[in-house]
């Protein structure tokens, strides 16, 4: 599949699907608008009356164009009020027509959109995005040669009315192969992406983009006193590993970033075992947090920023044997810390302590951890948005605004230092829960323990890493959260 940007107006476009996109109450079929009706014989008015187009988002009725002329369908597209439009109405407005050529078997398709902010790169790079994003489809775990079979539909498609795009276009299939290798790594099966093969999934980003990898075995963490990591892979067949990618680009680097991603390729709960109804049959997406650093590594060796990023994965499983951790068992961090488990279940705090501990001796001046970290984060904001805890404004203010231009949702959580009252042990350091209420607090203020001085922030994407819905540019299963997000950040 092709997309490219074409200084072609839809009254001069011929091929198979036309969409084009209005805004709400802004229906009307002016300059090149009224030219293509006139030459579709009136076919555009019609199906605006005939219809009710009112321009709603969601709207997004089609009609078949009868004879040899030059376009064989048109599809109108709802945009929504433009008080409203951002980057992401045009991504989901390409998404719509994608699935609409696809579903139609529409090889060449038009495509025209308003630009975003007059700006003809990003608008076109979210429009690929939106494309790309929308016609993925993993059929690598079915065995029907049919079911197996790429569409081969659409074959290209092209935005009309821009001027050549293909830097930005080009930027948003790199970002997307990102997501790609996300969404596939999170969606597969515990018995598939184990602890391994995220390390050799980092060892082939390494290879094919040019990055450095170091993975630790578990000796080597033992040497480093990594023992809150060590603790959860106990009673797993499958060795630990401790993945280290860095990107260094050529020059000096701008600044010096690390991404901390959770890599718990099943949690179980261990001993403290996920009870039926808990979820435990969806726990193989317990390392979308390293998926999303994975993919995020991806796109970065692509792109080649001016900043130096290390990616960062504690990878392990939760498993439950006559080696598991035991409740009330304490461990050593390798910042010294000692941890009361008094829960085997909060397994992800502990694996992010030590990586978190490991991404400050690299002495980089910002650290960002993304986890799927607690069910409290999901009972607290739903499943579409994540949340994002930092003592530091500026950090939030840069993600945040990461964040909105890759239209994933975070919302700024309070570090309660009062309700680090819950975590007391009378034992150890710290426990590694503290009670039911603001249980996604007190992970985050376990995780603050393990940071000194760095720039610090923390991200609990549990809930919108997995989509039981298909929602615009996201198909059912895992979404690839947050790799866009971690690019912007990153390369902004
Ligand atoms: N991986 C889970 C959190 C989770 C739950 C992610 C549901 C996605 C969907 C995490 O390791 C966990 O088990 N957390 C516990 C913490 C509790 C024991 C304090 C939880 O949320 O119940
Ligand atoms: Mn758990
Ligand atoms: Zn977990």
């Amino acid at each position: 599949m092709k997309i490219q940007a074409i200084e072609t107006l839809v009254s001069d476009w011929s091929g198979d699907c036309l969409g084009i996109g209005f805004f709400e109450e802004a229906v009307d079929l002016e300059k090149d608008l009224a030219q293509l009706n006139q030459r579709l014989e009136g076919v555009l008015q019609e199906l605006i009356e005939e219809t009710e187009f009112k321009g709603k988002s969601g709207e997004q009725p089609w009609t078949r164009i009868s004879g040899q002329g030059p376009i064989r369908k048109v599809v109108l597209i709802g945009l929504g009020s433009p008080d409203h439009f951002n980057l992401d109405s045009l991504r989901q407005a390409a998404a719509a027509l994608a699935k609409t050529a696809q579903k139609q078997k529409a090889a060449s398709v038009g495509l025209q959109l308003p630009l975003w902010n007059e700006d003809a790169s990003v608008s076109a790079q979210a429009i690929a995005e939106g494309i790309e994003l929308a016609l993925h489809q993993d059929s690598r775990f079915k065995s029907d040669p049919e079911a197996k079979k790429a569409s081969e539909y659409p074959q290209d498609i092209s935005l009309l009315g821009m001027a050549d795009q293909t830097q930005a276009i080009e930027k948003a299939q790199q970002i997307c192969a990102g997501v790609i290798l996300t969404r596939e790594l999170v969606a597969a099966p515990a018995n598939v992406i184990t602890p391994s093969a995220l390390a050799e999934t980092a060892a082939q980003i390494a290879a094919e983009h040019g990055l450095t990898l170091e993975v630790l075995e578990r000796e080597e963490c033992e040497a480093q006193g990594m023992g809150a990591f060590l603790g959860v892979s106990l009673a797993s067949d499958l060795p630990p590993k401790f993945i280290h990618l860095t990107y260094k680009p050529s020059g000096t680097p701008r600044r010096k970033l690390a991404i901390v991603g959770k890599g718990v390729t099943f949690d179980s709960g261990g001993l403290n075992l996920k009870v039926s109804g808990s979820g435990i049959e969806t726990m193989k997406m317990d390392m979308a947090g390293s998926g999303a650093t994975l993919g995020a590594a991806k796109a970065i060796g692509q792109l080649k920023p001016d900043v130096e990023v290390h990616f960062i994965v504690a990878a392990a499983e939760n498993m439950i044997s006559g080696h598991a951790l035991h409740p009330g068992d304490i461990l050593t961090a390798s910042n010294g810390k000692t941890i009361e488990i008094n829960n085997t279940d909060a397994e992800g705090r502990l694996t992010l302590a030590d990586a978190l501990v490991f991404a400050e001796k690299q002495g980089v001046d910002a650290i960002v951890d993304l986890a799927t970290l607690t069910g409290a984060c999901i009972v607290a904001l739903g499943t579409d948005i994540a949340g994002m805890w930092t003592p530091e404004d500026s950090l939030a203010e840069e993600l945040t605004q990461a964040a909105n231009q890759a239209g994933e949702k975070f919302w700024r959580m309070p570090l309660e230092d009062k309700y680090f009252e819950g975590l007391k042990s009378p034992i150890a350091d710290m426990k590694n829960t503290g009670p039911r209420p603001g249980g996604s607090i007190t992970a985050a203020l376990f995780l603050q323990q393990y940071i000194e001085s760095t720039p610090w922030a923390h991200l609990d994407v549990a809930g919108p890493v997995w989509t039981e819905k298909e929602n615009g540019y996201l198909n059912v299963g895992a979404t690839g959260f947050a790799v866009r997000t971690l690019v912007n950040w990153a390369v902004g």
